[in-house]
């Protein structure tokens, strides 16, 4: 199995259920509350490890509680966090999340020591680094060092995936280095140039992109799956049947069963129809990481949907 490094942000995330999100200048009373760990970077990293994969993290946490909390949970979940530093007068991220009946957010994140990641963290633990095969980045801790890390890594023949969320802008030459980009729908529009008067369809956005060096677009479309788009050709690939009851984190865990996916020899459309039932199951709990699946409950869900699709 290949072994896998999630290079990102670490938060936690303070949840709140709403009947309907507040208007400007409405104050609400929520129907639940919660805490839970989260993050873009430790979700993928501990979606990986209940999967069973090889997996390493690299990240910054705060000199405060939630830090070593959250090591502590790394660990307990079979993430090596040899690379994760402690910003002794940081607080740890913080994320402030609502979550309506339908399972939808609104999100505000503190980023806290995740904004504190550097280039200089990445050459700090480049020799361990070497011993991963497949990266993963998101957008949640500085772009320049996300930039620097990638160029790097791809240099060293590395396979990079970036999941470009949330949505910032990216310097045109970092493309060239992604052999996977996972955007969502709203992610694709943003990166495909925001500025158009119209929605462009997926398939010409995506060209975009293509067209400015990444090698593959795996696009997420939610209900609807998900689309692997390489050259000309474009593949849909569908989704599992779920209930959602919070979809945050739905898109982390995408991109960890892709990854895992990838780790374990299968083919790309193999691993996002991976990615599809990694994301279902996750998003039938409140809280990122609470539904994330072990790889026998991956298993099991897979071969029940495999007799349900028979004909
Ligand atoms: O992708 C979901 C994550 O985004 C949440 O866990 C929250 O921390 C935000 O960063
Ligand atoms: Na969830």
């Amino acid at each position: 199995m290949k072994s896998i490094c999630v290079i990102g942000s670490l938060n936690i995330d303070l949840v709140a259920a709403v009947e309907r999100f507040p208007l400007p200048g409405e104050t609400l009373t929520s129907v639940g509350y919660s805490t839970f760990f989260g993050g873009k970077g430790g979700n993928q990293a501990i979606a990986l490890g209940r999967l069973g994969a090889n997996v390493s993290m690299v990240g910054k946490v705060g000199g405060d509680i939630h830090g070593s909390d959250y090591i502590r949970h790394l660990r307990m979940n079979g993430v090596d966090t040899a690379g994760i530093r402690v910003e002794q007068d940081a607080a740890t991220g913080t994320a402030m999340i609502l979550v309506d009946p339908q399972g939808e957010n609104q999100i505000i994140i503190s980023p806290g020591a995740n904004g504190l990641l550097t280039p200089s963290d990445i050459d700090e633990c480049w020799e361990q680094l070497l011993e991963a095969d497949i990266f993963l980045f998101q957008l949640e801790v500085p772009i320049g060092t996300v930039a620097y890390a990638i160029k790097r890594l791809k240099g060293a023949g590395k396979t990079v995936i970036l999941d470009p969320a949330p949505a910032s802008q990216l310097p045109d030459a970092i493309f060239k280095y992604i052999d996977y980009m996972t955007p969502n729908e709203t992610e694709i529009k943003y990166y495909a140039g925001r500025h158009q008067q119209y929605v462009l369809q997926l398939k010409e956005a995506a060209n975009i992109l293509l067209r400015k060096g990444v090698n593959t677009i795996v696009a997420k479309a939610g209900a609807d799956g998900a689309y692997l788009i390489r050259d000309v050709d474009l593949q849909h690939i569908a989704a599992y049947p779920s209930e959602p009851v919070d979809t945050t984190g739905a898109g982390d865990c995408f991109n960890a069963g892709f990854a895992y996916a990838l780790a374990t020899g299968s083919t790309p459309e193999e691993a996002v129809g991976i990615g599809n039932a990694v994301g279902a199951l996750a998003i039938r709990q409140v809280g990122a990481q609470s539904a994330m699946p072990s790889k026998s409950e991956l298993d099991t869900f897979l071969r029940q949907q495999a007799l349900l699709r028979l004909p």
